[in-house]
């Protein structure tokens, strides 16, 4: 459920009409629902309310600071994968004790950064990062808290950029080898072992695949439990699917429903990093038509945004609804259509073989589900400055960041004196 519809023949986020975000902010633009962010940030919470739990939001889909200060007045914590991320989740207001900071290659000054802002844990993913969060841990005195991350080789059946769980992936530490690994931690000086962590993959449409893991996870607690490793937190991380089409993933309380009778008798508190799920359907990016172009084997409406503002369908073939923000427009008959963006790559598309109620030049279009992995991926490819972000708030329109200029653009650069 989202908040942008039609009424009136017109497209609305709310109760602001689209085409007037369009007026005020120019286009390409990314607009986002505030009360959609709420919405599916309590149907994840709620869902889980029977179980002691924190849900940290995976910050890697969507890490627009006022974006984060929703999370964070809603009760949620973050999930991070940079020192980049740590300083925004900082600036945002995202209490610490409910920071997990992941990723396969956190570097000294990262983890540091993590431990003096005395973050809730490391996801650690390998024995190397374990030594090396103790080392840094030891030369800041402190103690890191840890869980390891734990590769359940389970086929989450999704994309495969988007697998993560599986033997052959770079992510986590063997099962067979955790306990080894859990051992080595536990009497090293400055870790202390509380977690153990799974993420198996992103924009998963069953839950099967998050039970098949759990269920490996929990032998491996009683295990570490029966060798005096306290386990104290179980991390199930993210990946809970969309709809983008015709999928029909489940819903957070179907989730919760399937892992409950797994988990809830362990007496764990449960860490949860939902990204996708929280923000995806609560952003569009709109767009306007500039030219129509009939190739001689395909037709193309070029638009004014691009694969360096939206990279999904480039870098997955990943598919975006595209609505025209006049509704009647979506009355014309139909043609079959590439919707292409002005960037200099055969790969720069939005849609590929759509097709679509007939567009105008001058008309605009909204792409949905763009809210997580949208703007976060954006690049200044082809010196195209990155787009505005909006969040809409009832009647009220909120820039949450401008749109780049062209001294952005150059910003840091230098020409050398040998040069000049
Ligand atoms: N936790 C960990 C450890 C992760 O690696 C991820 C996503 C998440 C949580 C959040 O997953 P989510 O709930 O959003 O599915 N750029 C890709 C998605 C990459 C996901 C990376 N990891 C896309 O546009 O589909």
């Amino acid at each position: 459920m989202h908040n942008f519809e039609y009424r009136q023949g017109e497209f609305y986020c709310e109760q602001v009409p689209v085409s007037r975000i369009a007026k005020e902010v120019g286009t390409p633009c990314y607009v986002y629902s505030h009360a959609t962010l709420i919405r599916h940030f309590h149907a994840y919470d709620g869902a889980f309310k029977n179980i002691p739990h924190i849900v940290a939001f995976a910050m890697k889909a969507n890490s627009n600071l006022a974006v984060l200060r929703v999370m964070a007045k809603e009760g949620s914590g973050v999930d991070i994968v940079s020192g980049g991320e740590l300083f925004r989740a900082l600036k945002a207001g995202v209490p610490p004790s409910k920071i997990v900071f992941a990723g396969v290659g956190k570097d000294a000054g990262e983890i540091a950064d993590a431990l003096k802002a005395d973050i809730l844990m490391f996801n650690v993913e390998s024995s190397a990062e374990i030594r090396a969060i103790n080392d840094v841990a030891a030369s800041v005195g402190k103690k890191a808290r840890i869980a390891l991350r734990i590769n359940p080789d389970v086929d989450p059946k999704t994309h495969p950029y988007i697998s993560t769980g599986m033997k052959k992936s770079k992510f986590g530490i063997a099962a067979d080898r955790a306990l080894e690994e859990y051992k080595m931690a536990a009497s090293l000086s400055h870790i202390e072992v509380v977690g153990v962590h799974a993420h198996i993959g992103s924009q998963l449409t069953e839950v099967t695949p998050f039970v098949d893991s759990l269920k490996k996870v929990v032998g491996l607690i009683g295990t570490l439990k029966a060798q005096g490793i306290n386990i104290q937190y179980l991390n199930i991380g993210g990946g809970l699917g969309i709809t983008y089409s015709e999928e029909k993933p489940p819903l957070p309380q179907d989730l919760s429903d399937a892992i409950s009778p797994i988990v809830a008798h362990l007496g764990l508190t449960l860490v949860m990093e939902p990204g996708r799920v929280i923000v995806g359907n609560a952003g569009i990016l709109v767009t306007k038509a500039l030219y129509l172009k009939e190739g001689e084997a395909k037709n193309f409406v070029i638009v004014d945004a691009a694969m360096n503002d939206l990279l999904r369908p480039s870098l997955y073939g990943a598919y975006h609804e595209i609505k025209p923000v006049n509704e009647e427009a979506g009355h014309r008959a139909k043609q079959q259509v590439d919707i292409v963006g002005p960037v200099c790559e055969s790969g720069d598309f939005l849609a590929k073989d759509r097709l679509l109620a007939a567009v105008k030049p001058g008309e605009l279009m909204a792409v949905m589900s763009a809210g997580a992995y949208g703007f976060v991926m954006a690049s200044n490819y082809n010196s195209r400055p990155r787009i505005p972000e909006v969040l809409v708030q009832g009647e009220d329109i909120h820039v949450i960041r401008e749109r780049e200029t062209y001294e952005d653009l150059v910003k840091g650069e230098m020409i050398p004196a040998f040069l000049k």
